[in-house]
């Protein structure tokens, strides 16, 4: 069996890492598609060399755009790759443009399908990743959902059930897989100054809190209130597009909040296991923090991952004061079970794929 990975972004290099690293132990038939989504050094190379990821074998080098015009260069250039270099199966993760151009062009071919990460929902439709899931979802003829509770989505959704297979999520295996490497080779907190426990962690970076100067500004507010409250520091890798907006809009990162460039996952797993409290808009970081133990306090209005919250490590600050919850994230305890599997979720993907 040929399978072609494609991939575009820092969460789905990050997250396909465990599929890669577990293709390359089977000795499977493999190459990576890279429709160059994401481009600046930070927000991928730096990925591929920390993880020890193999190049890949095909890249777009689409680059930013409009929706449209984004997704149309990728399914074209997708297309043209697929029929020179026909795989049996292409394998998709999560929910950004490259996953809707990738599932799009393999299924009009009839090449099967596999989304990883399948069957999460937000229940809000202005979400563009929202769109993504859904159509990537309906034309998979393998579906990897996570939990049990994706997996009630997608059938309610009318997807058969032979069809999915619930695997736990690859962002386990890959926060156990670096961890530990991590912490062997690098002594991130030094670097940046900051003690265990003595400092907030935030992440912002999606469309509909970085594309209205009030949002955005709220955000930075909020982060105001909570130096003012707590006097720990607030560290922000700030995704490129949020650092693009804060400028556009003329709006100032208050005093305690620190603007960096974004850091490699060696460095950020780091900056997330030993943080006092997570606030972010990030899927992924919901997920880390999580599995980590941290708490956490998501800048959005909803969640497609709602086992965080059920599990106690999570809040949707959604029209609450920032500075409420994250008092109240710092009363909890750190006793809840991960909700996202042990860790072998790439292993048993590969297994439904390939016969046991
Ligand atoms: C995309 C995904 C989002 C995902 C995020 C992960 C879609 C619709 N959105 O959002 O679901 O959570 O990736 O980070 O697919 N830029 C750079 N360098 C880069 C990449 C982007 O400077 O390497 C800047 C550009 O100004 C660009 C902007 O960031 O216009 C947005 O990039 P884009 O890929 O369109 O969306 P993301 O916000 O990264
Ligand atoms: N991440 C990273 N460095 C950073 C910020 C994030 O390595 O400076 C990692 C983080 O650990 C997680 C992933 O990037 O695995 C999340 O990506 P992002 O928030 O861009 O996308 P999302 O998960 O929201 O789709």
């Amino acid at each position: 069996m040929r399978i072609a990975i494609i991939l575009g972004t820092r969460p789905e290099i990050i997250k396909m890492s465990p599929v890669i690293r577990e293709c390359e132990r089977c000795g499977l038939d493999f190459y990576i598609l890279h429709t160059g989504q994401h481009y600046s050094f930070e927000m991928d190379r730096v990925f591929f060399e920390e993880l020890k990821l193999p190049a890949p074998k095909y890249n777009l080098d689409v680059g930013s755009g409009m929706h449209g015009e984004q997704t149309g260069k990728m399914l074209s250039g997708i297309e043209r790759i697929l029929l020179e270099d026909t795989p049996d199966v292409v394998l998709v993760q999560g929910d950004t443009n490259t996953v809707l151009a990738g599932a799009l062009a393999a299924s009009k071919l009839h090449i099967k399908v596999g989304h990883i990460e399948a069957g999460l929902r937000s229940f809000d439709r202005t979400m563009p990743e929202e769109t993504n899931r859904i159509v990537a979802d309906h034309i998979s003829d393998y579906l990897f959902a996570p939990t049990q509770n994706s997996k009630k989505y997608l059938l309610a959704e009318g997807i058969p059930e032979e069809r999915i297979f619930v695997t736990g999520n690859t962002v386990v295996d890959a926060v156990y897989q670096n961890l530990e490497i991590s912490k062997q080779i690098r002594k991130t907190l030094e670097r940046f100054g900051l003690e265990e426990r003595g400092y907030f962690l935030t992440t912002v970076h999606r469309a509909e809190n970085t594309d209205k100067k009030e949002r955005l500004a709220g955000i930075l507010a909020g982060f105001e209130q909570i130096y003012a409250e707590f006097s720990l520091p607030i560290l922000f890798p700030a995704h490129p597009r949020t650092v693009k907006m804060i400028r556009e809009f003329g709006l100032q990162v208050p005093e305690g909040t620190q603007v960096i460039d974004p850091v490699g996952y060696l460095d950020f797993l780091q900056l997330e296991g030993s943080a006092k409290l997570i606030l972010t808009d990030s899927g992924g970081l919901q997920e880390e923090a999580c599995i980590l133990g941290v708490p956490c306090v998501t800048l959005r209005d909803n969640t497609e991952r709602p086992e965080t919250v059920e599990v106690g490590a999570n809040v949707v600050c959604g029209e609450k004061s920032v500075i409420l919850c994250v008092k109240q994230m710092m009363q909890v305890g750190k006793g809840w079970k991960n909700p996202y599997g042990d860790g072998d979720a790439a292993e048993i993907m590969l297994k439904e794929l390939i016969g046991n």
